[in-house]
């Protein structure tokens, strides 16, 4: 396993996995909920590339640019104080030249204040790996489901359903270790197989849809707490149901100010009689 880049929270996180605390991943996009993540005790804030359906309605997480996701790292990093910040690398910010992907690591660090990159899996990414760890930026790796190449994996599906494409994804999470990532997402794969890349490798494996045997978990916040429209995938677990609380607190205004019951006397600021008295003398005048 290569040297990893050392900072103390990247140590604690690593040293989790060796006592066996789990780790707390959340993807998060903006200041007031990146705060509550941190507040919570995440150990790992994502500025993940689910920004693009999550927050800003685009249909594939493909459609994400770069400056888009640096506009809410920095929100997301302007809040965190203790939890670990990284920047997911949008589609074509780093697959098809170490150049371009280590112009756009240096982007998350120095222009947002990033603390590290992830980068979901290609062939070229243990190379790229490499290069964006010599400019001294952590990488975070990511195997299974990668959504940005979702059309040649046969869709948004659970992968290394058999042994073969099992043992593939093996080996591009030991590939990426010995390149030198931190830890590695496993995305969408059955419990068994990510019991055994996480058994296998030395670095922490954070899970979304790969079960419990993961050092630690990730899913997106919205979803925890029941703000996403649509279908959840069934890895997703709700702790709340906020779309509907919120819906309902925003037809509660709309109902109010319609029937003036708002703004009401405690929500109004009010002026002395003497000087209303003053205010509309003067004006008659
Ligand atoms: O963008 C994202 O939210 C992610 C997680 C699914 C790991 O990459």
């Amino acid at each position: 396993m290569a040297k990893l880049l050392s900072s103390p929270q990247i140590e604690k996180i690593v040293a989790k996995k060796k006592s066996g605390e789990k780790i707390t991943m959340i993807a998060a996009y903006d200041y007031p909920f990146a705060l509550l993540a941190d507040r919570a005790d995440a150990d790992i804030i994502l500025v993940g590339d689910s920004l693009a359906n999550v927050v800003l309605g685009l249909e594939k997480t493909k459609d994400v640019t770069m400056d888009e996701m640096i506009h809410h790292a920095k929100a997301v990093r302007r809040a965190v104080k203790d939890a670990l910040v990284v920047g997911d690398m949008p589609f074509e910010s780093y697959q098809n030249d170490g150049k371009t992907a280590v112009l756009s690591a240096q982007r998350f660090i120095k222009e947002a204040g990033c603390d590290a990159v992830k980068m979901e899996w290609s062939d070229r990414c243990p190379l790229l790996t490499r290069e964006i760890r010599a400019a001294g930026i952590p990488v975070m790796g990511h195997v299974g489901l990668t959504p940005q190449t979702a059309e040649q994996l046969g869709g948004l599906k659970v992968q290394g359903k058999d042994a073969d494409s099992a043992r593939r994804i093996i080996q591009n999470a030991l590939e990426l270790e010995a390149f030198g990532c931190f830890s590695m997402v496993l995305e969408c794969v059955p419990a068994p197989l990510a019991k055994m890349i996480t058994k296998k490798l030395s670095i922490p494996t954070i899970g979304i849809g790969a079960g419990v045997y993961c050092d630690g978990q990730v899913l997106v916040l919205h979803d925890i707490l029941g703000l996403s429209t649509g279908k959840n995938p069934k890895f997703v677990k709700q702790y709340a149901h906020l779309y509907d609380q919120v819906l309902s607190a925003i037809t509660n205004f709309r109902e109010d100010v319609q029937t003036s019951r708002f703004p009401d006397a405690e929500h109004s600021y009010s002026m002395s009689p003497e000087e209303l008295q003053k205010l509309t003398t003067h004006n008659e005048d």
